[in-house]
């Protein structure tokens, strides 16, 4: 049976026109979750639905190697890295990340995220006027450098190091190489640290990235080149640096829906739920991106080996058919949701340890619960006239003004 097939030469324009909805769009005029098109001037199969994702993440169908563009790899993910990996040594790795995210080192990093709260906002005066992504990177890029036992040398330097690896993948011309730049100055910092720590100079904490990952050995019994060790570290403190955008989100909505607000301050609504519904409601990744393994067929419709293949996240979070009501903002949703691994996945969907699923989920979950309550419950702050439209189509989106906040006054506790 023929895919259906958007007709045309190449689709990247429409792809960034159309942004998030590139791919829903088509998946609801087709009436089918798969659909080929063309995008960078090759065929592209995109996958939606809870059908889809599921066969996304079969590792016997899909491989990651070679399938991310160079822009992507280049600033985002670095070369080496998880993200890049299939069968044994992407097994051997992700366990290597996973082994950091136990219970004890999530309430660490709990703790660390409130003081740097605190610290910041003992600095802001009522008469300052702050942009909240831009004092988020510096909270979380302190929580995660003490987490992961970096020490950090220069820290606004670093911090915009962070920030420009996440702006730079689809971002054009000059902003596009400062993420390359960025990289280079980053990798080489984090891999003489690793140096360090394998000649005996540093002593991190032992629980952290830096020392598990310079430790680490991989699926042949080898220590990991320091470079890509240190692209390991980085997809850990990029990545929570990068929590600002949905901090920015949590801030919007929590102005936006002001009701939602005031039954967080009453305590009868629930902060867990409601950051679930901001990372379901707004946009942060489009997609994901894997190569057919081998050929296969599915429901009738023939996969080639080495054809690109997207899996709609943005789309799978604002399906009509899985979600009710889906362009309305209702942490409440999350009450009855069946905890489906494959139709709520801003970050992925599947087995955290067998596929390619994001290992820093439970780490931005309770990141942004943190920083929701001191939002509601330790701050007050008055959140002046601005542009807070944002985009669906430049990624990642953000409010346009950044969520600039005025009179933030602790609340003495
Ligand atoms: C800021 C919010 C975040 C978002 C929206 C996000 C999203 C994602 C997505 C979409 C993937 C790819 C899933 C796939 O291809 O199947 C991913 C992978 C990954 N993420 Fe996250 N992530 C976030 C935060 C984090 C954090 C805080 C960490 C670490 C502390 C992290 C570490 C990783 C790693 C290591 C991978 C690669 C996993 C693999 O290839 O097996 N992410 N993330």
């Amino acid at each position: 049976m023929a895919m259906p097939k958007e007709e045309g030469l190449d689709h990247t324009l429409a792809f960034l026109k159309e942004g998030y909805e590139f791919i829903l769009h088509r998946r609801k005029s087709f009436q089918s979750d798969v659909f080929e098109t063309t995008l960078l001037g090759k065929k592209a199969i995109c996958l939606g639905g809870k059908e889809g994702a599921e066969l996304f993440y079969d590792t016997d169908k899909f491989i990651r190697a070679g399938a991310a563009p160079n822009r992507l790899v280049k600033t985002l993910f670095g070369e080496g890295g998880v993200q890049t990996l299939d069968g044994e040594q992407h097994r051997n790795r992700k366990e290597m990340f996973m082994s950091i995210m136990t219970r004890n080192q999530l309430q660490k990093l709990d703790q660390l995220i409130e003081r740097e709260w605190d610290r910041a906002s003992e600095k802001w005066d009522e008469a300052d006027q702050i942009k909240l992504y831009e004092a988020s990177h510096h909270i979380l890029m302190k929580a995660a450098c003490g987490w992961a036992g970096v020490p950090l040398d220069d820290e606004k330097k670093r911090t915009e190091q962070m920030r420009h690896l996440f702006e730079a993948p689809a971002a054009l011309g000059a902003s596009h190489w400062q993420g390359r730049v960025s990289r280079s100055g980053a990798e080489k910092w984090i891999s003489e640290l690793v140096q360090q720590v394998r000649s005996g100079d540093l002593h991190p904490i032992r629980e952290g990235a830096l020392y598990v990952f310079s430790w680490h050995r991989d699926a042949d019994g080898e220590l990991l080149p320091a470079e890509v060790a240190a692209v390991e570290v980085l997809n850990i403190l990029r990545p929570i640096v990068a929590i600002s955008i949905y901090i920015v989100f949590a801030a919007l909505a929590l102005h936006q829906f002001p009701e939602e607000k005031k039954r967080l301050e009453r305590g009868d609504g629930s902060i867990h739920r409601f950051v679930q519904e901001v990372r379901r409601f707004y946009p942060f990744f489009p997609a994901t991106l894997a190569k057919v393994k081998k050929d296969f067929e599915w429901n009738g419709y023939q996969f080639k080996e080495g054809t690109m293949t997207l899996l709609d996240l943005y789309g799978n979070n604002h399906d009509p058919h899985l979600w009710e009501q889906p362009d309305l903002f209702r942490p409440e949703r999350f009450l009855d949701w069946d905890k489906s691994p494959f139709d709520f996945i801003p970050q992925g969907g599947g087995d955290f340890g067998m596929g390619h699923r994001c290992a820093g989920e439970w780490v931005t979950i309770q990141v942004m619960e943190v920083s929701v309550d001191f939002l509601v419950n330790k701050l007050r702050y008055t959140v002046p006239e601005q542009d807070l439209s944002y985009s669906h189509s430049s990624m990642p989106s953000m409010p346009k003004s950044q969520m600039i906040l005025t009179d933030i006054r602790k609340v003495s506790s």
